[in-house]
């Protein structure tokens, strides 16, 4: 349907939705969400489908003290991967550490000895609670990136955040002021993803 063709709540979420686009956090700068727009942002993960209402997400921020400890576990990830990495490539992968002025690991969490809900739904769960973030994000005028890597899936990780047994990292966020960006407009059409059963 064409946008011109919407109500206003209509033609509001087109813009929303279409108008989000993922952001490199290199490209992610202050000012951040004040305390009130973080909470908004935060509290938009809360009206994700949820089936038995069990919240199997969560949203751990790092904060300006503890990204010391997380760019550390990426340069030391990266060494451990590749001994031959040069001091500038070791410092790089340090830096992803502090981009953006909000910086949160999503993770789902996959126990089921409390319920009975698939983990496929756990985790889709889990990604309208992203997708919230960035939307309520990109309302409140600020760009927004996901990204993982490897060093999202290794032990160190899970121990650097605490993460419980069945708990799995998802992706970063990094949410911020947009400094530049280049706009990506290749987004697919219905057509390409639909079919009549
Ligand atoms: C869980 C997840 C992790 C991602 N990690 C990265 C990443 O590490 N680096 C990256 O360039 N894009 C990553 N992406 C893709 C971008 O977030 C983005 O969706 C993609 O570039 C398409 O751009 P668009 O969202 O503007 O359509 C990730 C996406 C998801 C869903």
């Amino acid at each position: 349907m064409a946008s011109s063709n919407l109500d206003s709540l209509g033609s509001f979420a087109h813009g929303l939705i279409h108008s989000r686009q993922h952001v490199s956090p290199k490209r992610l700068i202050d000012p951040g969400p004040s305390p009130f727009q973080k909470l908004e942002i935060l509290n938009a993960a809360g009206a994700a489908p949820d089936h038995g209402k069990i919240t199997p997400w969560h949203f751990y921020e790092v904060s300006s003290k503890s990204r010391n400890l997380l760019g550390d576990l990426f340069a030391d990830a990266l060494i451990a991967r590749d001994p031959g990495a040069t001091l500038t490539q070791v410092d790089e992968a340090r830096q992803k550490a502090f981009r953006g002025p909000l910086l949160l690991l999503a993770t789902v969490n996959l126990n089921s000895e409390l319920d009975n809900i698939p983990e496929q739904e756990k985790i889709i769960s889990a990604g309208c609670a992203i997708q919230n973030i960035l939307l309520m994000a990109n309302a409140l005028g600020f760009g927004s990136g996901l990204s993982s890597g490897k060093a999202l899936y290794s032990q160190k990780m899970r121990e650097l955040f605490l993460l419980k047994e069945k708990e799995q990292p998802l992706c970063f966020i990094t949410i911020g002021t947009i400094s530049t960006h280049k706009p990506n407009k290749d987004r697919p059409d219905a057509s390409s993803y639909t079919s009549i059963f």
